[in-house]
């Protein structure tokens, strides 16, 4: 399990060729080409631009409304401005370093087997891990807040119990609002119930967000319906077309199974590679609906396509569209009551009695204020209980939450930054900068550019143009730390892009002056000039 307290499956920047300032990096103008990881030769797969647009133009969950007044009424971390989650407070709050680097004198003089014992006798104050690790799935009783969603999957695959094929579904909505616990709760069930009649009913799920092209995809779901079946997958991984895998993955299916659910985890991060006309995982939909549909797939198969964008579905093509057809079902947002009821029926995660009274509100209302998010939520009480735990304290306090937002955030915008070029770091540190000095935390492309150029110009470094910088923000929207809107103020200020972040501005350019060419650039310049370019602003 993940003890940083990162946040689940978007905590892992996979973009293949982000990495490094490439050259092409450095040179390319607004089409900023990825090389293709890898080239194995039998993948026709592609990564295509039009795939990842409807990412782009996918719908920003705002933040700024966030708590709603309904959550803050019933919200004990509202009812003083002493423990209320202001930024500002954040920022005085101890750190986890801090934290963990201030043992107290006792401790400093025990021998590591007097820790050892001590912790032992303790024994921790987390009863069972497993109810905080977000991939588990946890039983019914603890699932609240998705009455409508869990009843529409469970009723349109539930045909898979008789004799019929299920329908094709797309589940879609924001990270951490229960796409992939309810798919897996709903599929477990029909499992358990299809062994006691004896109908060899399979689940084959493949995230794939660590697939980079169809043929990857394809072996991966191919070893899936291997493992469910408890055979061996017969065709090498690699150097064979991707075509034989398609008919293992039959062979498999149609072998040991009356009826079958793909399920399609994070399809849309199934781009491929960029030389084809349709992404990946339009071809990927389409080849899998049509077998379906005649005779290569005898069993009764169905998919359920999973993805945080909603608009993914606007670049499936056409072939696969009238394929795939699937029913749709929306995620929404969890408010801050929702994520406390959740976080509540997980409490006995701890042992008893010792979660401060504040502790799930607090986290609740964090994970609330940037994406009402329940891994967030659950992350968050998982990293207090071990920042408690690691301090020897007998309880899990307010201080730990905070504590852990700090830990959490920082990860999350730690692993973004990672992984990407030092330019898309510099746009993203020129945008954050606008962001941070904003009321709204809002940050126009128009300004943010500005500051990029001063950024660019002070440390020497390429300067792209404007629809560069903008198309390299809109790539980082991937990783939801950035969303943005299309916006115009009046006809003579032209369009421009309103960049939203999701964690705090100052959390990301805190990250980003870790590396060392941006932390040569004067953070009192960079505020003199978003200052001034903000006072610009029409
Ligand atoms: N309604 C709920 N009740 C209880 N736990 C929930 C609920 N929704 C989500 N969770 C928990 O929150 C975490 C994230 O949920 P899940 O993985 O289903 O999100 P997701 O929508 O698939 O997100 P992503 O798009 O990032 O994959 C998991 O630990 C899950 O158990
Ligand atoms: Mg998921």
């Amino acid at each position: 399990m993940d003890t940083d307290g990162s946040d689940g499956p978007h905590g892992s920047p996979r973009s293949p060729g982000d990495d490094t300032t490439t050259q092409a990096d450095l040179t390319s103008t607004s089409s900023d080409p990825e090389s293709a990881s890898g080239s194995e030769s039998d993948d026709d797969d592609v990564s295509n631009t039009s795939g990842r647009s409807s990412k782009e133009e996918s719908a920003r969950h705002s933040s700024e409304n966030d708590p709603t007044p309904n959550e803050s009424e019933s919200d004990p971390v509202h009812h003083s401005s002493e423990n209320d989650p202001t930024p500002n407070e954040l920022e005085n709050d101890p750190t986890p370093n801090e934290l963990e680097n201030d043992p107290t004198p006792d401790e400093s003089e025990m021998s590591i087997e007097e820790m050892l014992l001590e912790f032992d006798e303790q024994n921790g104050l987390i009863r069972d891990r497993s109810l905080l690790d977000p991939n588990y799935v946890v039983e019914e009783d603890r699932i609240v807040g998705r009455d409508n969603q869990l009843q529409e999957v469970t009723k349109m695959l539930r045909v898979a119990l008789g004799d019929n094929r299920p329908p094709n579904l797309f589940l879609y909505g924001p990270s951490g609002t229960g796409k992939s616990l309810i798919t897996k709760a709903v599929c477990h069930n029909i499992s358990r119930i299809c062994e006691s009649r004896d109908i060899d009913f399979g689940t084959v799920e493949v995230n794939c967000q660590d697939l980079d092209t169809l043929g990857v995809a394809v072996y991966e779901l191919t070893q899936q319906a291997a493992e469910e079946a408890g055979v061996d997958v017969e065709v090498p991984k690699h150097g064979v077309a991707t075509k034989e895998k398609w008919d293992e993955l039959y062979r498999i299916v149609n072998e040991h199974f009356d009826s079958v659910v793909f399920v399609l985890d994070e399809l849309d991060m199934l781009v491929g590679r960029r030389d084809k006309q349709d992404p990946a995982f339009s071809r990927l939909l389409y080849q899998l609906s049509r077998a379906g549909a005649n005779d290569d797939l005898t069993a009764y198969i169905s998919v359920v396509a999973i993805s945080n964008d909603t608009k993914m579905m606007d670049s499936v093509g056409s072939r696969a569209v009238s394929s795939f057809t699937p029913e749709d079902v929306h995620f929404d947002d969890y408010d801050a009551n929702q994520l406390q009821a959740i976080l509540r029926r997980r409490q006995d995660s701890f042992h008893e009695g010792v979660l401060d009274e504040d502790v799930i509100p607090l986290a609740a209302a964090f994970a609330a204020q940037t994406h009402g998010d329940a891994r967030k939520a659950i992350d968050l009480m998982r990293v207090a209980g071990e920042l408690a735990e690691r301090e020897g304290d007998d309880r899990v306090r307010e201080t730990h939450v905070r504590a852990a937002q700090a830990k959490v955030e920082k990860n999350r915008v730690l692993e973004v930054v990672r992984g990407i070029s030092t330019q898309k770091k510099l746009c993203l540190y020129a945008t954050a900068a606008v962001a941070a000095q904003t009321a709204d935390g809002a940050a126009r492309s128009t300004t943010g550019y500005r500051v990029y150029q001063y950024l660019t110009d002070a440390i020497d470094a390429e300067q792209y143009h404007q629809e560069t910088y903008v198309n390299k923000m809109k790539e980082l929207t991937t990783y939801s730390l950035v969303d943005f809107e299309r916006r115009s103020h009046g006809p003579s200020s032209g369009m421009f892009l309103e960049f939203h972040f999701a964690e705090r501005p100052d959390t990301i350019l805190e990250t980003l002056r870790e590396d060392s060419r941006i932390e040569m650039v004067s953070e009192d310049g960079v505020q003199s000039v978003v200052e001034a370019q903000i006072q610009n602003q029409t």
